[in-house]
């Protein structure tokens, strides 16, 4: 592969819910020494790169993204010799490993903003969003937190509103305050010091807020059937801002500080916004998080518009990326189905870009029903209105299936196995250029070629068998992966069947005609 590919265009990242993954002393939260012990695994996996969701010192009750203490462990999730130790034994087995980075709020029981809320003369004032109350009373304006209702509590001992993006035991950092920015780039300097690859930017367009705090306005779509209650604001104002821009460049500046390491941003925007993050003026994360397929409603047409907006929206210098899932969102394979989940693996590890997968998607794992008083996330109290909250896509990791799947050549985890292989060993499959086959129905299908090397990928998103008659510039080809038969290694030609929820990547004999691929080196 070409030696100016970056380790994170290559690899694939998986995503570790810390709290939830391995629990190894035994005291119901997953640990430090866990994640150790289960390197192996993602080892024989073959991911290339573990995100790890926060481990730091925290009331818990955000799954740990309140946080009280950026730089150390908690004593649930062990010490920061484990800490040292994982990274090393991590980095032997030749595993990248990203942290959360959460800069946005901290937990209310941060010592920082046990000083802030002190005095409005507090040395540490500033470092949150404080406001006074409105005009005639009340919130200083009319801003909601993500958990529905006012986004402002009224302070009483020191007379003014905190805000609070999140829950209310989570107040916002206030980043127009230099002495913030130093902090949190201290924070990033201190992991990155003991050899981390790379951080996920926890919310990160919100790290701005307007200077005026003017009013959003209302959601002209708002549905109350169907919208949680948070949606009917847009968040003109208190997220998104122009100079939210220069914060990220300086995210930027301190991670270039180090030689080749990784900054992914979690961004919910449309594309056509979520790509500045790449940076205009000055650069800015490599991966702002591309959630597109966790919110794609799952028909071919519809997807293949999904993917072939994003491909026409990413600039040459600039590096996609693809998620399934996440810690915030239903599980795929409750989403679309088991079937379906094995077709949506397939597409994850063959679009151009890199993969972020979810702990335990690779083994099928679907929503699990938890019980209302074991319900930890507040969400379940909260604004997603349903009442089920994010613990059901939280559940412990299942390693009884995994080493039951782990025997059987046609689980799950052997197809996820084997994509990651083929995706290895194939630089067309990391590289190579991306181009949509005009299909009707419900088959998506594209091809990638690097050189002489070119795969067709063809997924049927329905549970019907399906033909699929390809363009004449497609040659022939054979089956390398099948959803459905591990064993398929058919010969394909100028239509390929393809049977219910059935996705196929095959090698073709020769690429298409006439497709001279360049890549630009991601910068
Ligand atoms: C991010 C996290 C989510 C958390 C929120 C507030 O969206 O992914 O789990 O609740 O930030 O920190």
């Amino acid at each position: 592969m070409a030696d100016d590919v970056r380790w994170w265009q290559r690899a694939v990242i998986y995503e570790v819910c810390t709290p939830v993954f391995q629990d190894d002393s035994g005291d119901g939260l997953g640990d430090l020494p866990g994640i150790l012990r289960r390197l192996e695994y993602l080892q024989w996996l073959g991911v290339e790169a573990i995100w790890l969701t926060p481990f730091h010192p925290s009331p818990m009750t955000d799954l740990g993204y309140d946080i009280v203490d950026h730089t150390a462990v908690a004593p649930h999730a062990g010490t920061l010799d484990d800490f040292t130790r994982l990274v090393d034994e991590a980095h032997r087995r030749k595993l990248r490993v990203i942290l959360d980075l959460v800069p946005n709020h901290t937990s209310d029981q941060h010592p920082w903003f046990a000083e802030s809320c002190r005095s409005k003369d507090s040395e540490k004032r500033r470092w949150y969003v404080w406001a006074d109350p409105a005009p005639g009373g009340g919130p200083p304006n009319n801003w909601q937190s993500d958990l529905g209702g006012s986004a402002w509590v009224w302070h009483e001992a020191s007379g003014q509103y905190y805000y609070h993006a999140f829950a209310r035991d989570q107040p916002d950092l206030n980043w127009r305050e230099p002495a913030v920015r130093e902090a949190m780039f201290d924070v990033m300097r201190f992991w990155l010091d003991r050899g981390v690859d790379g951080f996920r930017v926890d919310v990160l367009w919100h790290l701005a807020k307007d200077v005026r705090l003017r009013d959003n306005p209302p959601n002209p779509d708002f549905n109350p059937s169907s919208d949680s209650p948070c949606q009917e604001i847009l968040q003109v104002y208190s997220a998104d801002q122009p100079d939210v821009h220069d914060i990220v460049a300086d995210l930027r500046h301190v991670i270039d500080e180090y030689e080749d390491r990784l900054l992914i941003g979690e961004v919910y925007l449309p594309v056509s916004d979520l790509v500045r993050y790449y940076g205009t003026q000055r650069s800015e994360v490599h991966l702002p998080f591309n959630f597109q397929l966790v919110q794609a409603k799952w028909d071919a047409p519809h997807v293949r518009r999904v993917i072939d907006e994003y491909e026409a929206s990413v600039a040459a210098n600039e590096w996609p990326n693809w998620v399934l899932g996440n810690h915030d969102q239903p599980r795929v394979a409750s989403r679309i189905g088991k079937a379906q989940a094995r077709v949506a693996a397939m597409m994850l590890l063959t679009l151009r870009g890199t993969p972020t997968l979810y702990y335990g998607d690779e083994i099928g794992m679907q929503n699990t029903d938890i019980p209302r008083e074991k319900m930890r996330d507040e969400r379940a109290r909260s604004c997603d209105g349903k009442g089920i909250g994010r613990d059901p896509f939280r559940a412990p990791m299942d390693w009884e299936q995994v080493a039951a799947q782990r025997e059987d050549p046609a689980s799950m985890l052997s197809l996820h196995r084997q994509l990651i292989a083929l995706r290895r060993r194939s630089p067309a499959l990391v590289t190579g250029e991306y181009r949509s086959v005009d299909t009707r129905g419900p088959v998506l299908a594209y091809v990638r070629s690097l050189g002489e090397q070119a795969f067709l990928i063809a997924l049927n998103l329905n549970d019907l068998p399906r033909r699929l008659e390809l363009p004449p510039d497609i040659g022939p080809g054979v089956v390398e992966i099948s959803t459905r038969d591990p064993r398929d290694r058919r010969a394909t030609g100028s239509t390929i069947e393809l049977g219910a929820d059935e996705g196929l990547v095959i090698r073709l004999e020769r690429p298409p005609a006439a497709r001279v691929s360049t890549m630009t080196p991601a910068r």
